[in-house]
């Protein structure tokens, strides 16, 4: 079966968040005060995210994203992997990460089914990354050449731009990653939480970089893997790939594929939306693959529209970390 939402838009990536914890402090998404995190007794295991996985496979999701906070703090994520493996119908799984941590799994989920990786990397300068993150800039760095060593590919960096913070390290992240051979996502910053509210003093609209980067390099449009809702571009006479994530400056929520799960089992329709559906409690109290196909079926045709977050910028009270992004 394949599931339209209310708006006849498929639904074929969920974005798994598999803990809301994180060994970084990223002040646009974790806010050092955060005191609420989810009780690990909610956690799905990873025998429950491998029959969720089925109703979501059933609805038509074909790629799912492992998210967190941080999923690499989660210690089931090899286990979670091989669950998602072997799930019938989910024919990509990939990784959003920090990279702390990369260095020790790299291989292992390589080999256990994860293809790609995203990781998230604001700063080359190590006193910028450890005012925005609060954390260690090499540990990050390792991460991210165990990933080539692996042989993920694409492997996508993440930039999150902040005026004032590191508007003047567009042109050398590019640079790093063409001798890397990543490719360089620029994300506007978003408020959702606290953090994202206090980050929007930092906002910058990325057409901005766009135009930077054009002048400097010259781009063309260009197509790149991926089911996120990046606009991709070529660097003139070089491999690299730059794409432009740009919720709020050029909203993408037309084209929208996904939902999202938390590590405790609610489903979210939308990024920019406070309610959530919990499906751990049906989980758990046993219902059957069908049943929770319906559930989910149904709650799809509540998907709204668009997000809000310009229109109502308080509105979106739980932190990034929550959720994954
Ligand atoms: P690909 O499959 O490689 O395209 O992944 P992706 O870009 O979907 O995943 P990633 O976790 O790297 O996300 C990059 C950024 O896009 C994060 O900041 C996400 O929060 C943001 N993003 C992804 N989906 C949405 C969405 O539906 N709405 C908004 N506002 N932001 C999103
Ligand atoms: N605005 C924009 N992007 C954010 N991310 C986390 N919080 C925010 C925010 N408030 C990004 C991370 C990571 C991705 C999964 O989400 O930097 O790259
Ligand atoms: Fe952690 Fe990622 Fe949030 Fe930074 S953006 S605090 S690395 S979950």
């Amino acid at each position: 079966m394949s599931t339209t939402d209310g708006f006849g838009r498929s639904i074929t990536y969920l974005r798994l968040s598999v803990t809301d914890r994180c060994d970084l402090r990223c002040f646009y998404c974790l806010p050092r005060s955060y005191r609420d995190f989810q009780t690990p007794a909610n956690w799905l295991t990873p025998g429950e995210i491998g029959r969720i996985a089925l109703a979501f496979a059933e609805i038509g999701v074909r790629h799912v994203r492992l998210t967190g906070g941080e999923p690499l703090v989660r210690k089931e994520l090899g286990s979670i992997v091989e669950a998602l493996n072997a799930t019938d119908g989910i024919e990509e799984i990939s990784l959003s990460t920090n990279a702390l941590r990369l260095a020790d799994h790299a291989e292992s989920l390589r080999q256990r089914g994860v293809s790609r990786v995203n990781v998230s990397l604001d700063s080359l300068r190590p006193e910028t990354f450890r005012r925005v993150t609060g954390g260690d800039l090499s540990g990050v760095l390792a991460g991210l050449g165990a990933a080539r060593e692996a042989g993920y590919a694409p492997i996508k960096v993440n930039m999150v731009m902040m005026r004032g913070i590191n508007d003047d390290e567009a042109e050398g992240m590019a640079e790093f990653c063409m001798e890397n051979g990543f490719t360089l996502r620029f994300i506007e910053t978003m408020p959702v939480g606290d953090g994202g509210r206090d980050a929007a003093d930092h906002y910058l609209p990325l057409e901005e970089i766009r135009q930077r980067l054009d002048r400097r390099f010259g781009l063309a449009p260009a197509a790149m893997r991926g089911s996120g809702p990046a606009r991709y571009f070529r660097v003139a006479e070089s491999a690299l790939v730059v794409g432009f994530i740009t919720p709020l400056s050029q909203h993408f929520c037309d084209t929208c594929n996904r939902v999202r799960l938390s590590a405790d089992g609610r489903l979210h329709l939308c990024l920019g939306e406070e309610e959530d559906l919990d499906l751990r409690t049906p989980l758990r109290a046993g219902v059957s693959i069908e049943q929770l196909t319906a559930l989910i079926a149904d709650a799809l045709q509540r998907k709204p529209m668009r997000h809000d977050f310009n229109e109502t910028p308080e509105r979106i009270l739980r932190p990034m970390s929550a959720l994954g992004g």
